[in-house]
């Protein structure tokens, strides 16, 4: 009892100053997140709330970039990506201990048990405790004239991002024939005409495919009316824009297509949702060794920690099953958690050490055990529930 009431007694000078951890010269971090999208971002705001020294380096390739307005999103629903993000990074820039700059990473290594080096295009060179790949998905589109030009604008990839915008118009949908049914269910409540543009893919073995992928889709058909066109697309020309012909006051976009067909025919469609696959962005966490499920960073979607010891994933780029802001958001305030509180547990160790303290060896209680016993719910009320049942195994 004595010894840990005297070890609460040094807790803040002790870790504060941090006697342990050598003098850091001005490229050595807590922690480097790659990537400022939503999810790198809000990992370093819950870093910069706790005062951890961190580095944001961003190549400002975003999934949403060419988007016309954030949807879905509370507080900010309909303002610019690009507002967005500025707004984010103002907030977080009254913020002492962070930093952003612009660069494109290009490895990231560990040197040690507790240190990464990480380098970027430019030849900067920092070393940080902890990192945090943030580097999001891209999509991979069809190089179908008309697709590339109009993504994000009319040419869409989730329904709860655009599909109010374009609530009871003439729908189409693109994508191979496996993944265009699923859509039907998701954007049924949106709009009920629509045409599957299957472009030549009901071939036999296509249908094989799709019986196996979807095998209901034939009672999908006939319940929600879907027309199917198995016509080969050829191009995809925009004939109205909705970023100029809208209404603001009823959030209604009226894009309007032509679909152009290898036989000379067309048709037209107010917008598409799509099914098409997506890749990392960036390959600089496989590099560093984290593993992938399926196109995922194969990560513990409790913590965000990847396989790699001291390296998280989050965002689109994990494996967790979520593509979204908010998820984003989540995942990147998650792994600040757990980031904060893995330092402090090594921090509070080397204190132990250097004041010459040491626990009894009987004691039941592991360090992260007693760290979170005083301080941990002043941490993060938050994870209380998991540092209950789970971080108490901890050991
Ligand atoms: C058309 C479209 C519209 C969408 N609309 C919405 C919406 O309305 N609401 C919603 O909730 N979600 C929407 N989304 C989904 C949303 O964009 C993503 O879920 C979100 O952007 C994921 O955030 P992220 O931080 O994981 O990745 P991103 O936002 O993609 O950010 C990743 C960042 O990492 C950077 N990066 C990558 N590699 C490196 C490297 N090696 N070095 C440095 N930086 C690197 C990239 O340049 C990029 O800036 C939409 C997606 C699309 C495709
Ligand atoms: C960083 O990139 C953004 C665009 O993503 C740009 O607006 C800004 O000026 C850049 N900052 C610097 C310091 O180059
Ligand atoms: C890891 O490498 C860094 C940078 O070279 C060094 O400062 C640190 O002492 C090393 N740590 C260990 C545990 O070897
Ligand atoms: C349509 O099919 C053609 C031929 O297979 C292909 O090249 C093209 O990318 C497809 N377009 C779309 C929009 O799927
Ligand atoms: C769909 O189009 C392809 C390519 O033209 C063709 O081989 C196939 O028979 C068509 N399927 C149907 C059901 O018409
Ligand atoms: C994820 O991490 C938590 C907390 O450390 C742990 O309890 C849990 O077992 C881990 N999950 C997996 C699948 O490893």
């Amino acid at each position: 009892m004595y010894i840990l009431f005297s070890l609460l007694a040094l807790l803040p000078t002790v870790i504060l100053s941090s006697p342990i951890w050598n003098p850091t010269p001005e490229s050595h971090y807590d922690v480097v997140v790659v990537g400022g999208g939503p999810s790198g971002l809000s990992a370093l705001s819950g870093l910069a709330r706790v005062r951890r020294k961190a580095l944001l380096i961003d190549s400002g390739q975003y999934r949403n970039l060419l988007t016309r307005h954030v949807h879905d999103v509370i507080g900010s629903d309909g303002v610019t990506p690009a507002y967005f993000r500025w707004n984010a990074r103002q907030q977080i820039s009254q913020y002492p201990t962070v930093s952003m700059t612009n660069g494109t990473v290009t490895q990231i290594a560990k040197l040690n048990s507790s240190t990464f080096s990480i380098v970027d295009a430019d030849g900067n060179h920092y070393t940080s405790r902890k990192v945090v790949v943030a580097t999001g998905l891209r999509d991979i589109l069809p190089s179908t004239p008309g697709i590339a030009e109009n993504w994000a604008r009319g040419i869409y990839w989730c329904p709860w991002c655009d599909g109010y915008e374009h609530r009871d118009q003439p729908l189409g949908l693109l994508g191979a024939i496996d993944k265009i049914f699923g859509l039907v269910l998701e954007v049924d409540t949106l709009d009920t005409d629509l045409i599957a543009f299957t472009n030549g893919t009901m071939t036999a073995e296509g249908l094989q495919v799709l019986n196996t992928a979807q095998p209901d889709w034939e009672n999908i058909v006939k319940i929600y009316n879907v027309k199917i066109d198995n016509r080969t697309i050829s191009t995809i020309e925009r004939i109205q824009d909705g970023g100029i012909v809208n209404n603001i006051a009823t959030k209604t976009e009226y894009d309007k297509f032509l679909v152009h067909f290898d036989d000379g025919t067309t048709a037209e469609r107010g917008a598409f949702f799509t099914g098409w696959p997506s890749v990392q962005a960036s390959n600089v966490g496989t590099d560093l060794g984290i593993g992938m499920k399926g196109n995922k960073l194969y990560n513990n979607i409790t913590t965000m920690a990847t396989n790699i010891q001291g390296a998280y994933a989050v965002g689109d780029a994990n494996m967790d099953g979520s593509t979204n802001v908010p998820h984003a958001m989540w995942s990147g305030k998650r792994a600040a958690v757990d980031i904060h509180l893995a330092m402090a547990e090594e921090d509070f160790e080397s204190a132990v050490i250097a004041a010459g303290l040491s626990k009894r060896d009987d004691d039941p209680e592991s360090d992260r055990e007693l760290l979170l016993r005083y301080i941990g719910e002043e941490f993060e009320n938050l994870w209380k529930l998991e540092a209950t049942s789970e971080y108490l195994n901890f050991t």
